[in-house]
């Protein structure tokens, strides 16, 4: 098969990017290892930038977004047993949409099926080969058990945070920028009515917890966990009263509980790839760097990168010009570590380490204090939470 775009991996990243090059008649082919019933089962974050939505209905993906999704005005920050609301709209004009990512994978991928769109679904054994020359190739095994090969122009790693596509940056060109944190999110989804109108996050003694939202009779709540947490181990009453401890407070608030149908422990870590190309291979998305998941920055942040990454490559292929290429790992990265600084930020402001100095504990509330308290505080996070207009 020949193409201009070779892409491994078929996640919003990946299939985003093939939508916005077609539309520009610059043809691609995408590969992934999973079926799509799998990806569309796989429950992620839910919080959309603005540009994240735009990107969605502006270029004709699919508008189910805006009429299904649930504009968030503001959120809330509690701490000390209390809600401090920050409104976005106040602070910075901006607001962010509830709408689950496996939904908008779902929108992206009836978008490329509906189009004509090259999609290899369930594939085995992909290698990528010779991205140091002019004529990279991706080769694989189809879902029916065939050898077959891409000969690309540029071939795009879109394959999530366990990158086969990033290894191929040889060491002495790539540095691996990581950190890894000493909690994780225990992550439900339950059938009980919303507790509150927006996402709360909560600082407690008992750690963090995340209160958002799935529809009006299904909820998804996250509270701070061991990373060796096996999610087996909690039984629904004790998953419960962890929420409920995480919660409580002075003003009586309590969370409206119901049978939990899913459970997963998400591990936390924060990653960059430094650069995002190499020659003929680009990295977009999580292969080319992971946040921890406080502020959903993730699939937001791999939109981002596709935002740069595909004028660039319609420059190149309709203009024969190269120099949005050139200019493309940089210009990403610029964005990259204004998100790894605010997820990192956000989880360390919000979460509780087993053991710590009474000061890091007292800080921290200086810390939301000064955040919650004023006008500047609220603008900086509502800026960097409904993200950057750049
Ligand atoms: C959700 C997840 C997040 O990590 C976050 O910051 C906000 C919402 C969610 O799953 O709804």
């Amino acid at each position: 098969i020949r193409t201009q775009v070779g892409i491994v991996g078929g996640g919003p990243a990946g299939l985003m990017l093939s939508h916005l090059l077609s539309r520009a008649g610059v043809d691609s082919v995408v590969v992934e290892v999973r079926d799509p019933e799998t990806i569309r089962n796989t429950h992620r974050a839910g919080i959309l930038e603005a540009a994240t939505v735009q990107m969605l209905a502006d270029s004709g993906v699919d508008g189910r977004v805006l009429t299904e999704g649930h504009e968030h005005r503001g959120t809330t920050l509690r701490f000390d047993g209390q809600n401090h609301h920050v409104d976005f709209q106040d602070a910075v004009g901006q607001s962010v949409w509830l709408y689950p990512q496996n939904e908008v994978f779902w929108d992206l991928a009836q978008a490329r099926e509906r189009d004509g769109g090259q999609v290899f679904w369930s594939v085995s054994d992909t290698a990528v080969h010779d991205v140091d020359s002019d004529s990279p190739r991706i080769t694989f095994r189809d879902a029916e058990g065939q050898e077959r090969e891409i000969e690309a122009g540029i071939v795009v790693g879109a394959d999530g945070s366990r990158s086969i596509c990033r290894g191929l940056i040889p060491d002495g060109v790539r540095t691996d920028n990581f950190i890894e944190y000493p909690f994780a999110w225990f992550g439900i989804l339950c059938e009980a009515p919303p507790s509150w109108p927006e996402l709360i996050y909560t600082n407690s003694p008992a750690g963090f917890a995340l209160i958002s939202q799935r529809s009006d009779t299904v909820q998804r709540m996250y509270f701070q966990c061991d990373p060796d947490t096996n999610p087996e181990d909690w039984t629904e009453e004790q998953i419960w009263a962890r929420l409920q401890e995480c919660m409580q407070g002075e003003d009586g608030f309590r969370l409206k509980e119901g049978k939990i149908f899913d459970k997963t422990v998400l591990k936390f870590r924060s990653y960059v790839c430094e650069p995002l190309r190499y020659h003929s291979l680009v990295l977009v998305g999580d292969a080319g760097h992971t946040v921890p998941p406080t502020g959903a920055k993730g699939l937001n942040l791999a939109f981002c990168d596709v935002r740069v990454l595909a004028p660039a490559l319609i420059g190149l292929f309709n203009d024969g010009d190269d120099s949005q290429l050139i200019e493309y790992s940089a210009k990403a990265l610029e964005r990259v570590w204004k998100a790894q600084n605010f997820s990192y930020w956000a989880t360390n402001m919000m979460h509780t380490t087993e053991g710590e100095n009474p000061f890091a504990q007292k800080r921290r509330r200086g810390e939301l204090t000064a955040i919650t308290g004023s006008e500047n505080g609220r603008a900086y996070f509502a800026e960097s939470y409904t993200g950057w207009q750049d």
